[in-house]
């Protein structure tokens, strides 16, 4: 990302330290991961400690230090959805994609995740991906709750 356009993000904030959190969460969605040389020159243009802003983006889960796919898969584990075998549609996803919760593909299209309940107990299994929920998942469903499925081929 470049330094411009960074500026432009912390600018928007008016460069104010207390709205770290926001100007980090935006550099996120841009670039998908905070590099190194961004929160270094974060760090200057707020004039905060880097080890402070390392300390944020490991503290928070919504953020990484490490590139992010272009999709987000989080498969939920927790008790409601785990009793309905979200860890047989998680095993799934990750034969499917080739990597294993807490990864990224090579390709850089999907990276999974897995969380302890969102609260949305009464649609486990539940699979999350960019936002959209998808419930009652079972590991047959993974191609299309991927978007992997292959099209019919039409006569
Ligand atoms: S346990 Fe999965 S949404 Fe609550």
């Amino acid at each position: 990302m470049k330094k411009a356009a960074v500026d432009k993000i912390i600018d928007s904030y008016g460069a104010d330290r207390s709205q770290i959190i926001a100007i980090l969460n935006e550099v996120q969605d841009e670039e998908r991961y905070l590099p190194e040389e961004t929160l270094k020159h974060i760090a200057e243009r707020l004039k905060l400690p880097l080890a402070q802003l390392y300390s944020i983006s490991t503290f928070y889960r919504a953020f990484s230090l490490v590139p992010k796919g272009k999709h987000q898969c989080t498969v939920c584990m927790g008790t409601a959805c785990h009793v309905r075998g979200s860890d047989r549609v998680l095993s799934e996803i990750e034969r499917v994609l080739k990597v294993k919760s807490g990864e990224t593909t090579k390709d850089r299209e999907f990276s999974l995740d897995t969380v302890n309940c969102v609260g949305a107990c009464a649609l486990g299994p539940l699979v999350i991906v960019d936002k959209e929920y998808h419930g009652g998942a079972s590991p047959n469903q993974v191609p299309t709750i991927l978007g992997k499925s292959k099209p019919t081929a039409k006569k």
